[in-house]
């Protein structure tokens, strides 16, 4: 007996002290400006792919981005120990180190690699790598970048939007990695949706046709499951990084060279509902009074920024954000609106859907969606925020989170069985019972 309990007490410690006892496998899908309301009931009865997932698992209501309702700040969020912006430092697509006179522009030049940019927070793929989990991105940005000294076991990288196929062999690959055990996370990145909801506007059949592809490629994806045996063993989950509204470029434009003299600024970063502004030296105060005046939008000091954005105390952001209201779009002038290439191969296309508004706002709302052996099925949960997602993926990762945002209350609905009981940061007491019952019954 004494034997017993030593062995039981070993068995506890290893336990606590490894947080990474093997889980379940977990495949991530990240579908870039996917609207809550794409997925409507009403939406869903055309949608076969989706509805399987949602009569199998979990659906919320909708997911509240984090602001800026942008890509890059709520890519980070979500992966990035579920904290806010102004805690893992990400706060938009375009940023400026004043200190360093380096920019970061939507992770496309060789400056926005810099640790500088990254390194504010540790995100999931990094504590899993070090923890000698095998972690596998497919066009994921930023699993190209070398963060905290660490790298992904496999990354193939983000180059442009990735296409419809790309995304199924994508799905097809990170499948066969787990049968093969190559593979214990996987995470797939989608724009498509994102892309044609700039371009056409969220409502249009373009948007539509991107997401019946992806809808097809859920349909297959659980009968690939099935084909390998992975249904016991593998967690799906699939979330937005925000939602998509429409803009009027023909009437609904603020250009700030009517208000202000753009050579009173020393930087400016991204157009459209957010702006940065950095007023040049001794120009503050009439650049911040002249914008003041601006209507459809607000300009905020870095201070007075509302505390509900969790923005306001990032290291990058500039002394005057602009704000504008939702469907309203900010440029320094007309000419500087960002056109895309459209079929006449010029760039002279007008953009009908932007995102980046007041969080709050419902056409900025997201989705999440979850399947699985720890997920309850059937299951429709109240609206989550892209901070809460986090502690779903360490919690079927059997990994222990790191101190983030998230409520753990808002999520332990959705989470089958008794390991919904396990308070956050002790993922691994189930893996530590099940130690104890197999030694006092061996
Ligand atoms: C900052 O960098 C920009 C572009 O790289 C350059 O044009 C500008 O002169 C630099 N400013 C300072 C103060 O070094
Ligand atoms: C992140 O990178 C910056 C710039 O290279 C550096 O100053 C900072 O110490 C780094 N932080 C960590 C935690 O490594
Ligand atoms: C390309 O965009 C311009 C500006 O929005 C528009 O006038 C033109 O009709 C578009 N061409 C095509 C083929 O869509
Ligand atoms: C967010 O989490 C970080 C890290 O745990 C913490 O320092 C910060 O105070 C939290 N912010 C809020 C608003 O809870
Ligand atoms: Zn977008």
């Amino acid at each position: 007996m004494a034997v017993k309990l030593g062995a039981l007490l070993l068995a506890l410690a290893l336990g606590l002290a490894q947080p990474a006892c093997a889980h379940r496998k977990v495949l991530l899908l990240l579908l870039d400006g996917f609207r809550s309301d794409y997925i409507s009931d009403e939406a869903l009865e055309s949608l076969p792919g989706f509805t399987e997932i949602v009569s199998r698992g979990v659906k919320v209501d909708y997911l509240t981005p984090d602001f800026p309702s942008l890509s890059y700040p709520n890519y980070y969020t979500l992966m990035t120990a579920g904290r806010h912006c102004e805690v893992h430092q990400m706060v938009g697509n375009h940023m400026w180190d004043a200190s360093t006179n380096t920019s970061f522009e939507i992770g496309v030049n060789r400056e926005s690699l810099m640790p500088l940019w990254w390194n504010g927070s540790e995100p999931l793929w990094v504590t899993l790598t070090k923890a000698k989990r095998k972690v596998y991105m497919y066009y994921w940005p930023g699993c190209e970048v070398e963060i905290l000294g660490v790298r992904p076991t496999y990354c193939l990288e983000y180059k442009n939007v990735p296409t419809d196929i790309n995304f199924a062999n994508a799905v097809s690959d990170a499948l066969d990695s787990f049968k093969s055990g190559r593979a214990d996370l996987a995470a797939i990145y989608h724009e498509r949706i994102d892309v044609e909801g700039h371009h056409y506007g969220p409502s249009s059949p373009q948007r539509e046709d991107a997401l019946k592809a992806v809808d097809t490629v859920l349909k297959y994806m659980t009968t690939w499951i099935q084909d390998r045996g992975l249904q016991d063993n593998l967690n799906v989950l699939i979330f937005s990084d925000h939602g998509m509204t429409d803009i009027f470029w023909m009437d609904k434009v603020i250009e700030l060279n009517k208000y202000i003299s753009l050579d009173d600024l020393q930087q400016v970063k991204d157009r459209g509902p957010v702006v940065s502004l950095w007023p040049a030296p001794g120009r503050h105060s009439e650049v911040y009074n002249k914008l003041s005046t601006v209507a459809h939008m607000t300009v905020y000091e870095k201070e007075a920024i509302p505390s509900r954005f969790h923005y306001k105390k990032g290291k990058f952001v500039s002394p005057l954000t602009l704000v504008a209201d939702e469907g309203w779009f900010i440029t320094e002038d007309r000419e500087m609106l960002p056109f895309w290439m459209n079929s006449t191969g010029k760039q002279e296309g007008w953009q009908r859907g932007w995102h980046g508004y007041d969080n709050e706002l419902m056409d900025m709302r997201g989705i999440f969606l979850a399947f699985g052996p720890d997920f309850k099925s059937n299951f429709r949960a109240a609206p989550i925020r892209s901070v809460d997602v986090y502690n779903v993926m360490c919690h079927v990762a059997g990994i222990a989170p790191l101190p983030n945002n998230g409520s753990w209350s808002r999520v332990l609905c959705m989470l089958k069985g008794p390991a919904s009981d396990a308070p956050p940061g002790l993922p691994s007491s189930c893996c530590v019972l099940a130690l104890i019952l197999l030694l006092l019954f061996a």
